[in-house]
């Protein structure tokens, strides 16, 4: 076992020259916390720290694998996100932000690797029953039990969205559709002021 804390650049290297070194069929990337307060009340060095963590671990742990996966054409990696990732409600701002960029990184990756092999899944979780919450401040007592899933389920859940080709796997959706529509809507948005190249009439002088 490889043990190492990858809130720290010490760490991430360690088991990023691990995976470079070795023989990786499946990489999770799950490691990841968040703390909910608002971004002025929040400690920076617990800002930075999910950043870190929840960002910087997933890019460099993804990098380090992919090559050899890539020699091999065989191999996944699966990430975890959060359906805060689509939500950026006030108190979340960082861990939110963090979530989203999951997302994305994942989405293009998984883009730039498909022809070749290689999988990636972007795992999207509600709400799963783990320490998560004590770290959070959330009190889960609170909520509906029928609101909570186990964690198993929904790792079993992310495998067989592998076998589906989920590259975005909701477990807790029961229509994928809805997915695919919100992830359509993002790019059609992108795709459409990409190909203005000035800006829209409410921005003239003469509209103010
Ligand atoms: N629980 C939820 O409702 C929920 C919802 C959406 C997304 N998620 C995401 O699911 C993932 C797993 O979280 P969880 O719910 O299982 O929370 P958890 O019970 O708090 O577990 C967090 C995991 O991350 C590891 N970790 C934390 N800081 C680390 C560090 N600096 N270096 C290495 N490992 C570190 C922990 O290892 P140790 O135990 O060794 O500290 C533990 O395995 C996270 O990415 C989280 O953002 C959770």
């Amino acid at each position: 076992m490889l043990v190492a804390d990858l809130g720290t650049p010490a760490g991430r290297q360690l088991v990023a020259s691990t995976l470079t070194a070795r023989t990786i069929d499946l990489l999770v990337n799950n490691a990841g916390f968040g703390v909910y307060a608002t971004v002025a009340e929040t400690d920076p060095e617990v800002l930075d720290a999910m950043v870190q963590l929840n960002v910087l671990a997933v890019v460099q742990l993804t990098r380090a694998a992919l090559p050899g996966m890539l020699q091999r054409r065989a191999g996944t990696v699966i990430n975890v996100a959060s359906g805060l990732a689509f939500d950026p409600t006030p108190t979340r701002a960082t861990y939110s932000g963090t979530k989203a960029f999951v997302v994305n990184f994942t989405r293009a990756v998984h883009e730039e690797v498909r022809d070749q092999g290689v999988r990636l899944q972007a795992l999207i979780p509600g709400l799963i029953r783990t320490e998560f919450h004590d770290h959070s401040g959330t009190d889960v007592d609170t909520v509906p039990a029928s609101w909570l899933m186990n964690p198993a389920d929904l790792a079993g859940a992310s495998l067989t969205g592998l076998e589906l080709g989920e590259v975005v796997c909701v477990p807790a959706l029961l229509d994928t559709e809805q997915v695919a529509t919100a992830l359509r809507r993002q790019s059609d948005l992108t795709q459409t002021l990409v190909t203005n190249g000035a800006p829209a009439d409410r921005y003239l002088p003469s509209a103010r």
